[in-house]
């Protein structure tokens, strides 16, 4: 790429989109599209060998040994939170701490559990869950820590595994907005009891839907899985699963085929969606690099509007995977900065706003004031794309457009 701070604005302006920059992408590959059509000539789209290549592969790359997909990063939260409750006996009520900023998504799961999520407070800078916050919120009815990888930044994971010793807590990392990043040298996923990554529309890989469990804990990885197939008997979770030519285990299979041990959920997801992020795996490196050499750039191309914008920062120990581009408005008004931008094609959306959510308001009441930092973020902040079907026409145009609104104003 040029030199993003030489550039002539109005030679930038000369690009207009035909159509929305998106804050998402999709090409389907030609791999893509053959692992598909050998799924659809294998005759076979229940859990198969796609999705168990899909699943370790994936988990490897993330420092696991066992990776359960589904299908949604909401049902593998869900599910992960289900077989730890299960597992210890956590009662209902029982609390689990989540951060203030976030997709709904996991404070909505915590709830789906009859479980109560207790909030904690952002970082200005990162967005990400302010671990010195957290040991205030902890009580004698914490059972879990929900940090969250936001926007493809990791949390602050250290102080947070910290605590979560300290007060003997299970750690969930939600990992849904963030894919082959490290914090301190190890991968998103590696750090907690289990993470939950997503596949849905604009997110790194993209099977339509889709959600992955990761962990290390075998047995976890066992009753997620069974939890996902309607809580079913581990003993058949497969088709696979009866292949066997010893008639007394083939007897005690069909015995319990049909056996559901808890309360589980219809979760399950095809061959088609694990062939199209098998398929995509081969591509992560180029992904990842182009996602981060756009946000780069644009953090260079914005950086004379610093006083204007709080542009995304990237701290020393991790890497960013820019699955989306934060940006908080510090002067001006952030409304009449989005209607511009949509006037002008650019997608934008508000900065994952949970405490104001009418639904949360109604269970929870005004929370904002306890939470000042995200008050400000849903009031001042939103997003934009900067995935990798942006060169640099595209993102030299959004950039000019900051610009000609600052200009303007
Ligand atoms: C932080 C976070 N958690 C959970 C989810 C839920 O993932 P899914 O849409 O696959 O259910 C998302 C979705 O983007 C997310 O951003």
């Amino acid at each position: 790429m040029s030199d993003p701070r030489s550039k002539d604005v109005s030679a930038t302006l000369a690009y207009e989109p035909s159509a929305q920059l998106g804050v998402g992408d999709l090409a389907i590959s030609e791999l893509e599209k053959r692992y598909v059509n050998e799924v659809l000539d294998s005759n076979r789209l229940s859990y198969g060998p796609f999705m168990r290549r899909f699943e370790q592969e994936f988990a490897a790359l993330h420092g696991c040994r066992f990776g359960v997909m589904s299908n949604s990063g909401t049902s593998s939260l869900q599910v992960a939170l289900q077989a730890l409750k299960e597992r210890h006996g956590w009662a209902d009520g029982d609390e689990v701490i989540v951060p203030a900023v976030t997709f709904v998504a996991t404070a909505n799961i915590v709830l789906h559990n009859r479980m109560t999520p207790v909030f904690v407070d952002v970082l200005a800078d990162t967005y990400n869950i302010d671990p010195a916050g957290i040991e205030a919120k902890i009580g004698p009815r914490t059972r879990a820590i929900v940090p969250v990888h936001l926007f493809g930044l990791p949390a602050d994971m250290d102080p947070i595994l910290e605590l979560a010793r300290a007060h003997d807590l299970k750690v969930i990392e939600d990992s849904c907005e963030t894919m082959f990043a490290s914090y301190r040298g190890r991968p998103v996923g590696s750090f907690g009891d289990v993470a939950c990554f997503s596949t849905y529309v604009a997110h790194f890989l993209v099977t339509g839907v889709g959600g992955l469990g990761t962990t290390n804990d075998g047995e976890l990885a066992v009753a997620m899985r069974s939890l996902i197939n309607h809580g079913r008997d581990a003993i058949y979770l497969s088709i696979d699963d009866d292949e066997t030519d010893d008639p007394e285990r083939l007897f005690m299979i069909a015995d319990k085929r049909f056996s559901f041990v808890s309360l589980g959920h219809s979760f399950r997801v095809t061959e088609l969606e694990a062939a199209l992020g098998y398929a995509q795996l081969e591509n992560r490196e180029e992904i990842i690099r182009r996602r981060r050499d756009n946000a780069r750039y644009l953090i260079e191309r914005l950086s004379h509007l610093e006083e204007a914008i709080q542009l995304p920062v990237v701290p020393e120990d991790r890497e960013h995977a820019f699955m989306l581009f934060p940006v908080v408005v510090r002067q001006g008004s952030r409304d009449e900065l989005i209607a511009f931008l949509e006037r002008n094609l650019i997608e934008t959306r508000y900065m994952m706003p949970l405490l104001s959510q009418p639904i949360y308001r109604e269970l929870f009441g005004d929370l904002e004031p306890e939470y000042p930092v995200a008050a400000h973020i849903d009031r001042n902040g939103f997003y934009i794309g900067c995935h990798q079907g942006f060169g640099e026409r595209e993102l030299d145009y959004i950039a000019g457009k900051f610009g000609e609104f600052y200009r303007a104003g």
